[in-house]
């Protein structure tokens, strides 16, 4: 991959760049409908980010916001880390029913496992698993939680998956301009391993009977895929994803990363919306957002959250996608692991009154 081709990437259009590499293209059809679960609240725990930030209480009329302290209160040494990735704890409920799902994994298990302790989280409650898409920061994690508590969970544990290219061999810019490192892949043998069924999620998928799935993301706004990752559509040593067709125009060859079946976690809040969490965003918010409201009906964007990957964004691309944020009007803002300050230094002038700051140990309760 020549580094023009990057640059070419970068200013075109994810759905024009498959185009031009001959990928028939899963992300300008028409997202399939769903019926979706009404839940009546809705509480997420930050369990890994890239930061910490001082308890105070917090949020607004929408959301409360609390943040816990930073070392255990059992022994003072032991205290929650923060490092480049992003994973949440989704309770929900309807009723009395109260279901736990967790949303991607971190960078590393020490991290993760070490704040699931902290913030008291017990990993063997979960009821599903999802993960967003194929980035070592949002799966990490994922091997190292099965070692610890898969013998407690669910015997058909599912992980929840975007689909096929979740699975790819990848790379990403090590710093050095043009050069690129191995990035890792999370493989099926390792899941099946720890027997756990992987649920592809091209279409919308109701999770756990509370949330759902975006579905692949029809890419129709502005948004384009950021730097800076690579992927393979082939399989080595038997790893990889299985992508015949996007590997025939891919030429065999590492390609820019469109992030095809990255998906959006969501629910839909009593009276209040919908609540979209884009954990990477690389599909864009705007673009996640939108599918969430096609597929599920709902007009209404209560809350958007998650990593928005706008840390490469130029201020132009980033005015551009406050904007269509103010189109959009959710009630809540809340920018988490690589949304980049940038975006959060223009959200606090243009909608303050939404935003809401996200750091690691953060909970925020919706709807309660
Ligand atoms: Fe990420």
């Amino acid at each position: 991959m020549s580094l023009n081709l990057n640059r070419r990437h970068f200013v075109l259009g994810s759905a024009a760049v498959l185009a031009q590499m001959g990928i028939s293209n899963p992300l300008t059809a028409q997202p399939a409908k769903l019926t979706v679960p009404t839940v009546d609240s809705l509480t997420i725990r930050v369990i890994t980010d890239s930061s910490y930030d001082t308890p105070r209480a917090g949020g607004n009329k929408w959301v409360k916001v609390s943040r816990v302290g930073y070392f255990s209160r059992q022994d003072y040494r032991k205290a929650l880390h923060n490092e480049w990735g992003l994973s949440l704890a989704l309770d929900s409920k309807i009723g009395n029913d109260t279901r736990h799902i967790m949303l991607d994994f971190g960078y590393t298990p020490n991290a993760l496992l070490n704040n699931m302790e902290l913030l008291g989280i017990d990993g063997a409650k979960m009821q599903a698993l999802i993960m967003s898409h194929g980035h070592f920061d949002h799966y990490g994690g994922l091997i190292g939680y099965l070692e610890k508590f898969r013998a407690k969970l669910p015997s058909d544990l599912a992980l929840y998956a975007g689909g096929e290219d979740n699975f790819c061999n990848c790379k990403t810019a090590s710093g050095t301009p043009g050069h690129f490192s191995d990035w890792g892949v999370i493989a099926r043998r390792d899941l099946e391993k720890h027997r756990v069924r992987v649920v592809p999620c091209e279409k919308p998928t109701v999770v756990s009977g509370h949330a759902f799935t975006t579905g692949t993301i029809a890419r129709r706004s502005f948004e384009r895929v950021l730097p800076n990752t690579q992927v393979e559509y082939f399989k080595t040593n038997g790893v990889g994803c299985d992508m015949p067709e996007a590997n025939a125009k891919a030429g065999g060859k590492l390609v820019a990363d469109q992030q095809i079946h990255e998906h959006g976690t969501c629910f839909n809040l009593k009276d209040r919306g919908l609540v979209v969490i884009s954990s990477c965003g690389h599909a864009g918010i705007i673009n996640t957002a939108r599918q969430a409201m096609e597929v599920s009906g709902v007009k209404k964007v209560h809350a958007a959250l998650g990593g928005f990957h706008l840390f490469p964004a130029t201020d132009d691309y980033l005015r551009t996608t406050v904007e269509a944020m103010q189109k959009l009007d959710p009630d809540v803002i809340v920018p988490m692991h690589c949304s980049g300050l940038g975006l959060i230094a223009i959200l606090r002038s243009e909608v303050s009154d939404k935003v809401v700051t996200s750091t690691t140990g953060t909970e925020f309760v919706f709807g309660a």
